[in-house]
């Protein structure tokens, strides 16, 4: 009877996992902060990703950690660095796997801040935003399906769209960090990403979580400027600005269960204090059932593989 009136259903078809691989590593190395989770090399994780594709895993968001780094973060915009090595790779391993890159400077500047700094510490919007544009390029010309800019400055969805559409690249997605937090949930991906930055915050770009009605305008500005998919992040702490835009736009909408929401889950249930998949569950229904379509999240794997049932009991 349960299962006849359910209003809200999980599908594996709506899951992105987020991977990371770093550059000059010899083996994969599991992250301490996210436990279950591994930075790979580029083979591992092709050898990683096999049996969730056959299993139906259907989107990927890669991350790659640059060896080098440098002030301009010239290593995420290199066409032969991390990222779109990698992303070749996989759609060459999988062609009908849905290849996402992360667009950001954060993990090749050396200085750790999203974007290249002026004087007073702070990422300069515009010159940031041409150094997006060619990252964005080059993941397109390695395949990409999507690219998934997470900086956060102004004007980057128009910029991004103009340079791949000038570049040959119309067919590629754009999933815009439309609203994203400047959230203490991103902890344990800085220390997997060695992304944090090593002076000040990224309060000057990222959105204050009591901006509600702030975060839902520039997720419709980020429609406006040609977004195909939007994101609301982190996902639990926002529930309501996904319900909201889910009112407010006609695009199709992610929620990214972070890695702090991740960590805490994983923490609670090692130590015995909750049910670590029916958490999950309720986690990914509650992000679905405010209006999320697209469930981008580090619990896809296990989902995948089985130890995580998406259908309620
Ligand atoms: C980088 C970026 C961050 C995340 C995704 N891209 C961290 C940040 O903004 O500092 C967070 C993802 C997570 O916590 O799982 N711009």
């Amino acid at each position: 009877m349960r299962a006849l009136v359910r209003e809200t259903r999980l599908h594996t078809d709506q899951l992105v996992y987020p991977v990371f691989v770093a550059e000059g590593l010899a083996a994969p190395r599991a992250i301490g902060s996210l436990a279950g989770q591994s930075q790979w090399t580029d083979d591992s994780l092709v050898g990683h990703l096999e049996p969730l594709v056959t299993k139906g895993l259907r989107a990927v968001l890669v991350f790659g950690l640059p060896a080098r780094k440098d002030a301009e973060g010239s290593a995420a915009w290199d066409p032969e660095g991390v990222t779109p090595r990698v992303v070749r790779r996989l759609k060459e391993a999988f062609p009908g796997l849905c290849v996402m890159g992360d667009v950001c400077l954060c993990p090749a500047t050396d200085h750790g801040h999203c974007g290249v700094l002026g004087p007073d510490g702070l990422p300069v919007n515009d010159a940031t935003v041409a150094l997006l544009v060619r990252s964005a390029v080059a993941q397109a010309a390695a395949g990409a399906d999507f690219v998934a800019p997470s900086d956060m400055m102004d004007g980057r969805i128009a910029a991004i769209r103009a340079g791949l559409d000038s570049a040959g690249f119309p067919n590629t997605g754009i999933l815009s960090y439309s609203a994203k937090f400047a959230s203490s949930f991103y902890g344990p991906f800085r220390d997997a990403a060695s992304s944090a930055p090593q002076q000040g915050d990224r309060q000057s770009h990222q959105i204050a979580p009591s901006q509600g009605r702030e975060a839902v305008a520039q997720s419709l500005e980020d429609e406006r400027q040609g977004a195909d998919l939007l994101m609301v992040k982190p996902a639990m702490p926002a529930l309501d600005i996904i319900a909201a835009l889910r009112g407010a736009s006609r695009l199709p909408i992610a929620a990214y269960q972070v890695s702090g929401e991740y960590a805490m889950i994983e923490a609670a249930a090692n130590a015995g204090w909750l049910d670590r998949a029916r958490a999950v569950r309720e986690s990914l229904t509650a992000m679905a059932r405010a209006g999320a379509d697209v469930l981008i999240t580090y619990y896809a794997a296990a989902i995948l593989r089985g130890e995580i049932a998406l259908d309620e009991e």
